[in-house]
This record gives C-alpha cells, sequence and structure tokens, in this order.
C-alpha cells in the first residue's frame, strides 16, 4: 500500500504510532509499517541526554584530540564546530525551558550551565586551532562553511546572554564576526552572470562547474549574513597573520560591511532565483549536484544527475532565513516541499509487501535517498564513502533543524528589518515541523542503534537491515543515477573531463592553491582491522560518522520542542 502524502493522514499514524510505542518497545504487526518500530523514546529528555552523549562522543573520544579532531579536513572541522556551537543554542533553550531539570535524574540542576561553558571553551578553542589559511585558498563552497560556522557562535552568544545575561562570548563577537566577513568576501562578488546566467562555480581552478552545494551554501551563508553578523571595520584582510609567510601572497585591504547590508539580501534572493530557475532537481524532485558548460557553451547544458543528501539540505536554512527577511512564505513552502520529497524518498510512506510480512519488501526498497524510512547516501551501505561524504547526513539534519526553528510571533529578530508571522502561520510551521519529527526521530534511532563500545556512530544508518555481527552486505548497493558521476567519492574524475581545466573559463595558473584544499587529505583510506560489524567497514567509525550522529540527534531534540 503506499500513502499519499498527506498530513491528515501522516497525524493519525504518527499518534497511532506514539500510541503504541509508549505502552511497548516494538509496534504491533497490525501498523501498516511495522518497521517504523521505534523505542519507548519519544520524550524531550531522553533525547536531551542522547545530545549531551553523542556531542560528548564528538568531543572527548581521546583519538580525536578533544576540539581538534586531527584526523578531518579544514571544512568539515568548520562544520563540526558549527554543530558544537548549534548545540549550545540547544542546551541554552534547553536551561530557558527548564529541561532537564524536570526529568530528575538524568540531569542535576546546574549542568546545563556547566555543559554551556565547556562547550563554549570548545568553540573558542577552534577559532585559534583553525588552519584559515589552507581553507581560504580552497574552493568556494569550503569558505562558507567557515561563515556559516562563526554565525552560528555569534548566534549562541547573543541567545545565551539574552536569557542568562551572561557575558560568556561577548568579547569574542567582534573577531568572530571579522573571520566571517573575511571569508564572505570571497565569494561576495562570484556570482557571475556570463555562464549559465549566473551562480557560483564550484571551484575556479576546476573547468566550470556551478553545482547546489556551492550555491544553497551562497543563498543560506548570504542571508545569514544578513541576519546574524553584526557588523565589521576591521579593514585587515589576511586570515592569519602568517598569511603572508605562509603563501607569498599580499592582499587587498578588506572593506567595511555593515550589520543588515541590504547587498546580503540581494546576494541571497538572486542566489535561490538562479537556482529556482535553472532546474537542480530530478523526477522525483530531489536535488542534483551540479552542471558543467560544455566547451563553447554558455549555458548549464550537462547535467550530474548524482543525488546526496547534503545538497537536500544546506538550502533549508536559507528559505527560513528568507522567510523571516521578506515575510515571503512562499520561502516557506519551497522548503516544504524539499523535506517531503526527501521523507519519501527514504521509502517513509511506501507500505510493507501484500503478504504483510514484517520485513516488507518493498519498504526494503530503494527509494531515491534510504530505504525503510532512514536516510543513505549511495556509499553508504557498501562503505566506501569518502571522509567529505561521511558528515553529509549530519548537514543535512542541522539545516532541516534550523528551518523548524518556530517562526517569531511577537518581536521581530531585527526592529524595521524583519518580520513576524501571524500566529496562524507560525502554528502551520510548528505543525509541519511536528509532523516531520516521527521521520527524524526513526533516523535518529537508527543512527544511535550503530554506536559500537565506546559509543561512536556508524555511518550506514540502516545497517539494522543486515545482522549486526555481518560483514556489509553486497545486496544493499544499489546503481547510482543514470548519467550521474559520483565525484564526491570518485575523486580521481576531478583530474578528468569534464571536470579538469582546460584553460576555458578557469583559472589554470591558480592550480594546488584552491585546488588542494579541495582534495587534500579527502582519499579513502581503509582504516579498521577490527571488522567487527558492517560499520567498521570502508573508512569505518570516524568524526564524521558521529558528527551525523550529532546533527540527526540535536534535530530530534530541538524539532521535538516545538510546541
Ligand atoms: C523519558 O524517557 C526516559 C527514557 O525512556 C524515561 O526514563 C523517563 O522516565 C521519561 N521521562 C518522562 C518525564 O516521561
Ligand atoms: C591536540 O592537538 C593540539 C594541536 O596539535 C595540541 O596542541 C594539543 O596538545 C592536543 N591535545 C590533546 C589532548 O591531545
Ligand atoms: C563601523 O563604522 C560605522 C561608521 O563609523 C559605525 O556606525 C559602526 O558602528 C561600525 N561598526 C562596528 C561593528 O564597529
Ligand atoms: C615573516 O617572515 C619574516 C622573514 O622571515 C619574519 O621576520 C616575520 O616575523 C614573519 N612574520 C610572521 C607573522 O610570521
Ligand atoms: C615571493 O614573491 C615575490 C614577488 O612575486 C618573488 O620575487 C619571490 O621570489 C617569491 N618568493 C618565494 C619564496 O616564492
Ligand atoms: C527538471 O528536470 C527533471 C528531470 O529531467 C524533470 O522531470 C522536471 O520536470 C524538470 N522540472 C522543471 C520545472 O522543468
Ligand atoms: C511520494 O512517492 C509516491 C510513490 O512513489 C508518489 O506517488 C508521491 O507523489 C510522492 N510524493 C512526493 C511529495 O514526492
Ligand atoms: C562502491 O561500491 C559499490 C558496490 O560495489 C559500487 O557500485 C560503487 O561504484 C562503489 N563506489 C565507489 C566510489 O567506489
Ligand atoms: C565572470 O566569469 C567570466 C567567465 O568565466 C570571467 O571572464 C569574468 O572575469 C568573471 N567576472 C567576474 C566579475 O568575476
Amino acid at each position: 500500500m503506499v500513502l499519499k502524502y498527506d498530513f491528515a493522514i501522516l497525524s493519525a499514524l504518527v499518534e497511532a504510532t506514539v500510541a503504541i510505542t509508549a505502552n511497548a518497545g516494538t509496534l504491533s504487526t497490525a501498523d501498516s509499517h511495522p518497521w517504523r518500530a521505534a523505542g519507548p523514546h519519544d520524550n524531550s529528555s531522553y533525547w536531551f541526554d542522547e545530545l549531551k552523549n553523542t556531542l560528548d562522543v564528538m568531543q572527548s573520544e581521546p583519538f580525536w584530540n578533544g576540539t581538534y579532531w586531527p584526523d578531518t579536513i579544514q571544512w568539515i572541522g568548520a562544520f563540526l564546530n558549527t554543530l558544537v556551537a548549534a548545540s549550545e543554542r540547544s542546551f541554552a533553550s534547553a536551561l530557558e525551558a527548564g529541561d532537564g531539570a524536570s526529568s530528575g535524574a538524568h540531569i542535576p540542576p546546574g549542568s546545563n550551565q556547566a555543559e554551556i561553558a565547556k562547550y563554549y571553551s570548545d568553540v573558542r578553542a577552534y577559532f585559534d586551532t583553525e588552519d584559515v589559511i589552507q581553507i581560504f585558498d580552497a574552493a568556494y563552497d569550503d569558505a562558507q562553511w567557515v561563515v556559516l560556522e562563526w554565525l552560528e557562535a555569534i548566534r549562541f552568544i547573543y541567545q545565551h546572554d539574552d536569557y542568562a545575561s551572561s557575558a560568556q562570548g561577548k568579547a569574542d563577537i567582534a573577531r568572530f564576526a571579522h573571520r566571517a566577513h573575511i571569508f564572505y568576501n570571497i565569494v561576495q562578488d562570484q556570482f557571475n552572470t556570463s555562464l549559465c546566467e549566473g551562480g557560483i562555480t564550484w571551484n575556479p581552478t576546476l573547468a566550470p562547474y556551478k553545482n547546489a552545494i556551492t550555491n544553497e551554501l551562497f543563498l543560506s551563508s548570504s542571508i545569514a549574513m544578513y541576519l546574524y553578523y553584526p557588523g565589521d571595520n576591521d579593514t585587515d584582510p589576511y586570515p592569519s597573520p602568517a598569511y603572508t609567510n605562509a603563501t607569498n601572497t599580499t592582499l587587498p585591504a578588506l572593506p567595511p560591511l555593515a550589520a543588515h547590508d541590504p547587498v546580503l539580501l540581494d546576494n541571497a534572493i538572486r542566489e535561490y532565483s538562479w537556482f529556482q530557475h535553472h532546474n537542480f532537481t530530478n523526477d522525483q524532485g530531489l536535488v542534483v549536484d551540479g552542471f558543467h558548460v560544455s566547451e563553447g557553451q554558455t549555458t548549464c547544458d550537462e547535467r550530474n544527475e548524482m543525488v546526496y543528501t547534503y545538497n537536500q539540505g544546506v538550502l533549508l536554512s536559507g528559505l527560513r532565513q528568507l522567510w523571516e527577511a521578506t515575510g515571503d512564505i512562499q520561502y516557506l513552502i519551497d522548503g516544504y516541499a524539499f523535506v517531503e520529497t526527501v521523507i519519501n524518498a527514504t521509502g517513509w510512506y511506501t507500505g510493507p509487501s501484500p503478504s504483510g510480512e514484517e520485513e516488507g519488501e518493498e519498504a526494503g526498497q530503494w527509494a531515491g535517498l534510504g530505504r525503510k524510512g532512514i536516510m543513505e547516501d549511495y556509499c553508504d551501505a557498501p562503505a566506501n564513502c569518502s571522509q567529505d561524504n561521511q558528515i553529509f547526513k549530519g548537514i543535512y539534519f542541522h539545516h532541516l533543524d534550523l528551518f523548524c526553528e518556530a517562526l517569531p510571533t511577537r518581536t521581530p529578530l531585527i526592529e524595521g528589518v524583519t518580520f513576524t508571522a501571524s500566529p496562524d502561520l507560525a502554528a502551520e510551521h510548528a505543525g509541519k515541523c511536528r509532523g516531520y519529527l516521527p521521520w527524524i526521530r526513526h533516523n535518529a534511532r537508527a543512527a544511535l542503534a550503530t554506536r559500537n563500545d565506546a559509543g561512536v556512530v556508524g555511518g550506514w544508518w540502516g545497517a539494522g537491515f543486515v545482522g549486526k555481527s555481518q560483514q556489509a552486505w553486497p545486496a544493499y548497493a544499489v546503481p547510482k543515477p543514470e548519467g550521474s558521476i559520483d565525484e564526491k567519492n570518485e575523486e580521481w574524475v576531478l583530474g578528468e573531463a569534464p571536470w579538469k581545466c582546460h584553460g576555458w573559463h578557469c583559472q589554470a595558473g591558480r592550480q594546488g592553491r584552491r585546488a588542494g584544499g579541495l582534495v587534500g587529505g579527502n582519499l579513502m583510506r581503509a582504516r579498521s582491522h577490527r571488522k567487527r560489524d558492517v560499520n567498521d567497514q570502508g573508512r569505518g567509525r570516524t568524526v564524521e560518522t558521529q558528527g551525523s550522529g550529532v546533527g540527526v540527534v540535536k534535530a530530534a531534540y530541538n524539532v521535538g520542542r516545538i510546541d
């Protein structure tokens, strides 16, 4: 049975699921989706504890060296630090709401404050260890992860101060803002209409490739700059005082950029409009990876049909914030459609086999981006994800979490600049996001179920399909979309057509600079000798798979707190 996508039906199912799971740890086979079996854990304090647990593992696992994660690459480090800062906002919200206080046993009074101070010092420590020289000269997507990272830290500082009158972090705002400014400046004027009528190319040292991630980031980083960046007049253009010596390069002065500069809003609007008019979605509505421009052409005429989870996510925070800046609900409506397409593409609505067996065959079929309601990238089941790809699902859920933040009804974020929602609109948004919650928690439970003895989350959340003791299950690898090149996992293709630079619209002279950041350290390694379960295969459990766990558990907690 295939259910139509209908929120009335969804709500009924949700209620049924909750009612059943409240009694027992397993679902009755009478439920039309037995594989949605949950745990008894459906309250905020459970998810709050799990957020703390997964974050604690990410920050204290000795192998990852606390706040520095020497094994990761710079753009992922920027995202991991974003997750820490965003978790800080969750802890601050929990403190405001008194969560944890009510759960008694788990959370001693005052521990949120201690947690907040501890993780804030991690965020701050990363400011100094971040390899800004390397990432400054990486590709146009890399720079924007750094922008989002420091804006998230600034959001935390303001939020915590508003509630707790805490001076914590106040003295850091100016330097965090300056770093966001320096990195935004790299992309600020890169929207270029000479090819494809607009958009930003991924990497100036490769043949022009206007890809989803760089352009979604430009939407999301531009609008987040518009809303949360406090302004910066420091004209020092160098990401680090050591930059000139390290690169033998001097840079022009950085132009001051004021808070809420209209150019930031214009960039976001123009970017999303371009994105919409250049069909980035496939038959299913999933966002594909990007477009090449054939030699001698000026239009985006060569589409790469590859589908990755993170490309479905980064635009969501941008759409939420575009609504806030313009009051135009179409941005939210588009966002709901993107989310619902993804939920559908995990097979969440696929019924069990007609024979009614518990292991529904249809539900187990690949639905475009997962199966049995669990999100997967193509590389997850065969355990051949690159380092980049291991963090993608965490990025998806982090941006979904931001999208679902409650709409302000009483006071605008910025008087005279941003909009408030009518009570009806706020309720509708909350209702939509509550509708996503069973699916989000289904994914979070699947992720948590992959933890090993050290509490480290695995990369293939669907591993429960096979026995934990078994080796990777070749039958679970599915063919990639027709017309796709999986350049995130097959990086050697970047040395070949159509990626390689042939001097046409690319800066061949810069090879080894921006390109270096892209490829460096990102090769797949067979790391684990202990092939204990499917999630120890390939790169195995890493700080990236753990980060993806933090991302989904954070969403399971935050979206569950919406009222
Ligand atoms: C929340 O769930 C946890 C874990 O299942 C349970 O121990 C706790 O009693 C529950 N708390 C409330 C307030 O229901
Ligand atoms: C982590 O790495 C940094 C930078 O290399 C080093 O200074 C620090 O001592 C390390 N910390 C731990 C706990 O290993
Ligand atoms: C930057 O300079 C302008 C003009 O002097 C001033 O209004 C603004 O407050 C300054 N911004 C910051 C962040 O210092
Ligand atoms: C840059 O190199 C010069 C010459 O070796 C040295 O004097 C200077 O201290 C270095 N500057 C920084 C910031 O490392
Ligand atoms: C640094 O750049 C200058 C000017 O372009 C050049 O003369 C010099 O040889 C370069 N030094 C190194 C170490 O590359
Ligand atoms: C975008 O492309 C997909 C795949 O070719 C197609 O199914 C869809 O109809 C197109 N959408 C628009 C709006 O053109
Ligand atoms: C979800 O998938 C079903 C079955 O493939 C399809 O009929 C339906 O239109 C899809 N809905 C969305 C929102 O993609
Ligand atoms: C991963 O393994 C699957 C199944 O063997 C294969 O189809 C796919 O091409 C592999 N991908 C990479 C990046 O090696
Ligand atoms: C826009 O792209 C074209 C073609 O690659 C290039 O020649 C031009 O310099 C770019 N413009 C800007 C402002 O970067």
